[in-house]
């Protein structure tokens, strides 16, 4: 079987799938429009490799030089399509340009390559359905920062080959990634529902005053968030009765009148966008978030290091 996987854009996330797919001895080949680009791709996953060797946070079986030797980068689609066993697509969030990017991997790939989509809000029927190898189509739906959060969603199109979902599945257990499959395209696919209920409320709740940007943020971060990072919100729910069944005799009553007293949905628009701004600015200024944002992944690379450890 062909141990070559196709990345094209090498932005912020192909950068981070060619890590892990490297991490396990793939041979990995880089595409870009533009060749800038592509070099500055090299050099920052060459350092990022070193920087994560030196630290003891290295993933995969192989050491940093091994790794980097895997990852080729090219300006010609075809050397990163060719013979790959999956194209995984990390080009901007645009539908026009997936439609026109996969157009011209379905021209010349073979037709047992995979198309994986990094999208993370097109249903991959809006974008596979003119080519001539839709039915191996998948979305691969990574979380920002995938090399720290391993969850990847797989989404399949209506007429995506079940084996094609599945083997997708088996690469990114192999490259170390926890996937979880969709039985079904949904908008928002699944971690963008999740996270979308939880934002509405947050917006309705600043509306109504109850608890300022600061405050909302620590429920999450030093509240329900310490136990999300562990468990799910059912098998919560499983542990906080005597069992779910329990569970719903104590609070279904209560979850359901709690609930009827959420607020319609609102639109994000109008003077709370700049009020919420203004109080994430005085939290972290816009000049340090690159900092903050470093300091984010090094909290999660320790927070991914004590899971393991846990296992
Ligand atoms: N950044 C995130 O947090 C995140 C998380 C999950 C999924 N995604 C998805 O991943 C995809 C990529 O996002 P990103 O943040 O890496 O974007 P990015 O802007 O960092 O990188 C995009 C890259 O694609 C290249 N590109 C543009 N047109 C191209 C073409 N025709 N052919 C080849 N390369 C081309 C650009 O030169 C650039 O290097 C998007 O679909 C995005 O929604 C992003």
């Amino acid at each position: 079987m062909s141990r070559k996987i196709g990345i094209v854009g090498s932005g912020l996330i192909g950068r981070s799938w060619a890590m892990l797919f490297a991490g396990v001895g793939y041979q990995v080949v880089i595409y870009d429009i533009e060749a800038k680009q592509i070099e500055s791709a090299l050099v920052d996953i060459e350092q990022q490799l070193k920087s994560l060797e030196k630290n003891g946070l290295l993933r995969g079986k192989l050491n940093s030089s091994q790794q980097f030797a895997c990852i080729k980068g090219t300006n010609k689609l075809e050397e990163a399509v060719r013979d790959a066993v999956l194209v995984q697509e990390c080009v901007p969030e645009n539908l026009e340009l997936k439609r026109k990017v996969w157009k011209g991997v379905d021209d010349i790939a073979e037709p047992s390559t995979i198309f994986s989509s990094s999208t993370s809000t097109f249903l991959p029927s809006l974008f596979s359905d003119h080519l001539k190898n839709k039915k191996n189509i998948v979305v691969s739906h990574p979380v920002n920062p995938p090399y720290y959060v391993p969850l990847v969603e797989i989404i399949p199109a209506p007429w995506t080959d079940p084996a094609v979902a599945k083997k997708t599945r088996a690469i990114m257990e192999e490259i170390g990634q926890t996937p979880v499959s969709l039985s079904k395209e949904v908008p928002g696919f699944v971690v963008n529902r999740l996270q979308y209920a939880l934002l509405n409320e947050t917006w309705n709740l600043v509306a109504d005053g109850v608890l300022d940007v600061k405050d909302i943020d620590k429920v999450m971060s030093d509240g329900l968030g310490m136990r999300y990072a562990f468990l799910g919100p059912l098998e919560t729910t499983h542990l906080n009765a005597e069992g779910f069944v329990d569970y719903c005799d104590k609070y279904a009553n209560t979850i359901y009148s709690v609930s009827k007293d959420f607020k319609p949905l609102q639109k994000w628009e109008g003077p709370q966008v700049g009020e919420i701004a203004k109080q994430l600015e005085n939290m972290v200024p816009k000049d340090k978030l690159q900092e903050r944002r470093n300091w984010r992944d090094l909290a999660l690379t320790k927070l991914s290091q004590l899971k393991k450890s846990l296992q």
